[in-house]
């Protein structure tokens, strides 16, 4: 656990960098997404079927492809060398509307709290408004409710709800909605 002051001096000194995703950041991010979700999903999905969506989730070769490719922004949030959250967008096929889903978020759970889902969250709307996206998408485990409340926070809409399997089980998802518009261009005169 990281000391009080610890946090304190990330929170202050603005420590962590939010940059797109290397194929050298995978290991690392095939990691967070094992601590995390175990400590996210433990209460509410079985161990298997966890470490069976993991294994082929975060497989290097599965997550390769997405480095650096059209339509995915993938980044990490580096504190010093280490990374300690990832996330990753996507451009969701529609015919006429131009939509985006945030489809990973993950920060280590020690790194909680400290502005990286936030910081990561605004360098995706960023690149999202440059894309000229005018819609992200995100979907939560529906008794996540920290998660929904960030969302919330940041300006996501609840739609509905609906059944998803992951291996042996059925999850519940709550799907959210968001604008994305000029006002998220970092550095955009927003004021
Ligand atoms: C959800 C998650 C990505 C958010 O990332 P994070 O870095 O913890 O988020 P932030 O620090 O930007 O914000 C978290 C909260 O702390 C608050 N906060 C952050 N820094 C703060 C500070 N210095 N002082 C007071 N409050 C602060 C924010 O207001 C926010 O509050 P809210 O939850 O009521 O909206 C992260 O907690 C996580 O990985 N959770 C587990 C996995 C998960 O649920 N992922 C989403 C799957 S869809």
């Amino acid at each position: 656990m990281l000391h009080f002051y610890d946090r304190l001096e990330i929170v202050s000194e603005n420590k962590i960098i939010v940059r797109s995703a290397t194929h050298d950041d995978l290991q690392p991010v095939a990691k967070i997404a094992r601590i995390t979700w175990d400590a996210t999903y433990h209460h509410t999905i079985a161990a298997e079927n966890r470490h069976e969506f993991l294994e082929r989730a975060y497989k290097i070769e599965n997550l390769a492809p997405v480095v650096n490719a059209a339509g995915h922004w993938l980044y990490v949030a580096q504190l010093n060398s280490d990374i300690v959250g990832f996330g990753h967008f996507l451009k969701r096929y529609h015919p006429s509307k131009s939509r985006a889903e945030l489809v990973r978020l993950y920060v280590l759970p020690q790194y909680q709290n400290l502005r990286i889902g936030k910081t990561i969250l605004e360098t995706g709307f960023d690149a999202l408004a440059r894309a000229n996206i005018t819609q992200c998408f995100v979907s939560v485990q529906s008794s996540n409710t920290a998660a929904r409340r960030f969302y919330e926070r940041h300006g996501f809409t609840f739609k509905d709800t609906h059944g998803q399997f992951l291996g042996t089980q059925i999850i519940t998802l709550a799907e959210y909605v968001r604008p994305i518009t000029a006002k998220d261009l970092l550095n955009a005169s927003n004021s």
